[in-house]
């Protein structure tokens, strides 16, 4: 979606070849993993006695240790009604005969060959640990428990980093660095809850961008945690050590964006792009941070982010699955109209964000029609 007439150079941006009949078969293959786990949770933990009640407009509670359980239950619970799958009677919630067969199918059956997937094992682990998670209990505490803390941070990469449907977001975001570069002229990059370095990890996989990196004239790459950092910082060191002298591994806090005086790149009119990928639905107070991307960033310059955009609950509750344990995911303070959701917003609330934080022109990927099939994708708005 394109919100004013003139062009700007995020339309050459080329995303066709990522949304590919490949990707659409990743996220399909996800949702139908997700139609057997889901209703396996369900069954275990929520309707032992055949019933579930549930009352969709009970007012959400507004701690995070309160919220978790309460959001897991309350999106579960809608996944399988909007799915068909529980039939509602008033606040009584019964499942059909198909779902109990289906959850009581064997995987071997189920899947036939696509019993091993990567993102089926993830799955897995998120349900042995779903009955903590309704008790409030954090899902990364809980998966170092189960599976120990090595399995826990392989498959966090996984899910965030290298699963196939992130292609698209960090495609977006690493391929957006690349086109500032491409104008040749010295830039200066903020990149906030960088972690692990899904961005820069993707744009060295993009031909021609290492010497392209040449113009990047420094890059904050920073995040809250520092453990992650440090894995990003021997990325770069094997992968691009000429890097090293300009990119700047700082923590940074993004509800505190205005209070850090030291930092060269956070500073009024300083940076020419500022990218998070996958992470501004975590922050507080989102209009803060986006009034303070305004502030920092030079006239005209980019701020890139990646969304996963909030659609029907019957498609969406797999999209956000992991995140959905985490008590990170449930910090919103809720903003409405522009923020009416905890976790992922909507596209609507996104748009309504950018413009009252003053960013009047923005591109939404991918476009409206396909947001539902393709969920993940982001956002490139231009400070005027
Ligand atoms: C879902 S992960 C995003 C993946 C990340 N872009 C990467 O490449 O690994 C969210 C990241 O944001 C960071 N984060 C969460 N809240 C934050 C905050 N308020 N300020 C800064 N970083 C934050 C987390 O530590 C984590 O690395």
């Amino acid at each position: 979606m394109k919100t004013t007439e003139h062009e700007w150079e995020i339309d050459s941006l080329y995303m066709d070849d990522v949304y590919s009949v490949a990707y659409t078969e990743h996220v399909r293959t996800i949702r139908h993993e997700a139609a057997l786990v889901l209703p396996r949770i369900a069954l275990k933990h929520l309707i032992a006695e055949g019933v579930v009640i549930h009352d969709p407009d009970a007012e959400p509670p507004k701690g995070v240790t309160e919220r978790q359980p309460f959001f897991f239950r309350k999106r579960l619970i809608e996944y399988l009604h909007d799915r068909g799958d529980l039939l509602r009677d008033g606040d009584a919630y019964r499942p059909t005969e198909e779902m109990i067969r289906r959850a009581a199918t064997s995987e071997a059956e189920y899947f036939g060959d696509g019993a091993n997937s990567p993102t089926l094992l993830a799955m897995k682990h998120i349900e042995s640990i779903a009955g903590g998670v309704l008790q409030g209990r954090d899902g990364l505490v809980l998966l170092e428990e189960a599976i120990g803390a090595e399995e826990t941070w392989r498959t966090w990469q996984y899910l965030m980093v290298d699963a196939a449907p992130k292609r698209a977001c960090n495609s977006l975001v690493a391929r957006t660095l690349d086109l500032r570069l491409r104008a040749g002229k010295p830039v200066v990059v903020f990149e906030g809850g960088a972690g692990l370095g899904a961005t820069l990890r993707e744009a060295f996989r993009i031909e021609g961008f290492r010497e392209r990196a040449e113009h990047i004239e420094s890059f904050g790459f920073t995040d809250i945690n520092r453990a992650l950092m440090r894995r990003s910082e021997e990325m770069v060191r094997e992968e691009a050590p000429e890097l090293l002298e300009r990119i700047h591994f700082d923590r940074v806090d993004l509800d505190q964006l205005d209070d850090y005086d030291e930092l060269p790149y956070l500073q009024d009119a300083s940076a020419d792009i500022v990218i998070f990928e996958s992470v501004l639905h975590d922050v507080e107070n989102l209009e803060r941070v986006l009034t303070s991307c305004h502030r920092i960033l030079k006239p005209g310059g980019w701020l890139a982010f990646t969304i996963g955009s909030r659609g029907r609950p019957g498609q969406f509750f797999p999209c956000e699955f992991l995140q959905s344990t985490l008590h990170s995911y449930y910090r919103a303070e809720l903003d409405p109209p522009r923020r009416s959701h905890v976790g992922y917003l909507t596209a609507e609330e996104w748009s309504l964000s950018l413009r009252d934080a003053g960013f009047p022109e923005f591109r939404i990927f991918p476009d409206q029609e396909f947001r539902d099939q393709w969920p993940y994708g982001g956002i490139i708005a231009r400070r005027p």
